[in-house]
């Protein structure tokens, strides 16, 4: 019997690692499975853990309300050291690159225990942006032992940073095999979104960068707003990110514009079903950007740098930045020109093919990959 100890914190390690952890569960007597959420996120994590069925054997009620990386840091070790003795896992998993991912890898490491790290591989190659993800997952790759990466750039990443061959599996991105649960469970029990956008496009919006705080993402805001002013038959539906930090610019610069609306976070369920209702997408993140070409939506990247460069070069999704004059232009190209859009609105297959947490729960319990690595189809 093999003892593995998941570990997540946020949305989206918690959307990312549901299709490993059910996988794990089925598992019977091969694996003791012991989920620990850190609860880094506390709202957001509880909806889309409803969301997704996901239930924590432990959690660690962590979130502080505006809380800085370090504190979170320094949290989380003392946390996970008394887990890890009272777990003893063989296997640590953790996936991403939030706080709690390089505590997690940090911690399992120091322990002893073999780390696996999900999403594996991502680069930006600047170490500043996205801040402070970037060092993040750094960490997690130098410290981890299995590497479980989305595609073979991410891979051919590992290689150059000298992670040996046998040691990285491309799997695919978990988030598609997410997806396709999530689309099978909305298909039996739609969770009823009651937007009427009375005829209007659906502009899905969401932003939450920290390397973007302050004068990029007021100007991001605005850029917004001049949309929305622009496109009588557009509606940018935002559900706004809990972090202060965002809460207080987007309210103070899109709070009383017309055909802007803010909402709250939502539960993943409902999140996947007004991204199937979307016209044009625009987001600054990381799973968004994996999500939207999966299901033909065109996405502009809210972000300077991206770790995702597949969809970009597959021409479904473009780095536009922060900047406001090319945000509107970009966003206008889109919303106006029915060629340029229909060119960018195709259903693209870089990012995983349904089956990562399948590949992974293979490594983890039989010490190889079975099924054959995962391959694009563009
Ligand atoms: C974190 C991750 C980021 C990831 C994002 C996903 C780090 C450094 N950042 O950023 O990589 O893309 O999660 O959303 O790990 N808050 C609530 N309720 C919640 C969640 C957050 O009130 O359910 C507020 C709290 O005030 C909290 C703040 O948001 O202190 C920031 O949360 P934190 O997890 O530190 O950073 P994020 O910006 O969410
Ligand atoms: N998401 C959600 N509800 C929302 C916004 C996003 O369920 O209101 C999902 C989205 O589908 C994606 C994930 O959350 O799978 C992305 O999380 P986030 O943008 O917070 O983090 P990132 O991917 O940038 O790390």
């Amino acid at each position: 019997m093999k003892r593995v100890l998941v570990v997540f914190g946020t949305r989206p390690e918690a959307i990312k690692l549901a299709p490993v952890i059910h996988r794990l569960r089925d598992c019977g007597d091969a694996v003791a499975l012991t989920v620990c959420s850190t609860g880094q996120h506390r709202e957001m994590l509880d909806d889309t853990m409803r969301a997704l069925a996901l239930t924590a054997d432990l959690d660690l009620r962590l979130m502080q309300a505006a809380q800085h990386p370090t504190d979170l840091l320094g949290r989380l070790m003392l946390a996970l050291r008394p887990v890890l003795e009272d777990v003893r896992p063989d296997v640590i998993l953790a996936q991403g690159d939030t706080t709690t991912v390089m505590a997690s890898a940090l911690a399992g490491f120091l322990a002893g225990v073999t780390v696996g790290h999900v999403e594996a591989g991502l680069r930006t190659r600047d170490k500043r942006s996205p801040f402070p993800e970037e060092i993040n997952r750094r960490v997690a790759g130098v410290t981890a032992d299995l590497h479980f990466t989305p595609t073979a750039r991410a891979r051919d990443a590992l290689l150059g940073e000298g992670v040996p061959e046998e040691n990285v599996y491309v799997t695919g991105n978990t988030v598609v095999d997410a997806l396709q649960w999530i689309r099978r469970r909305v298909a039996e029990n739609p969770p009823g979104d009651d937007l009427d956008l009375q005829g209007r496009r659906l502009v899905l919006v969401t932003a939450h960068r920290r390397e973007s705080f302050g004068g990029p993402f007021r100007e991001l805001c605005e850029a917004l707003r001049e949309i929305a002013e622009r496109f009588e038959d557009v509606e940018l539906v935002y559900p706004v990110h809990l972090n202060p930090n965002v809460q207080k610019p987007v309210r103070e610069i899109l709070g009383d514009c017309r055909r802007v609306r803010l909402i709250e976070p939502l539960p993943y369920d409902t999140f996947v079903t007004l991204l199937v209702r979307a016209y044009l997408v625009l987001t600054d993140s990381g799973g968004i950007q994996e999500e939207a070409p999966a299901l033909g939506k065109p996405v502009l990247v809210l972000r300077e740098k991206t770790e995702r460069p597949e969809a970009v070069a597959a021409g479904v999704v473009r780095l536009v930045g922060t900047n406001r004059e090319r945000i509107v232009a970009e966003a206008s190209r889109l919303l106006s020109d029915a060629s340029a859009y229909a060119a960018m609105a195709r259903e693209v297959n870089v990012y995983g093919d349904g089956r990562a947490g399948e590949r992974i729960v293979e490594v983890v319990t039989q010490g190889r990959m079975f099924t054959a690595p995962f391959e694009p189809s563009v």
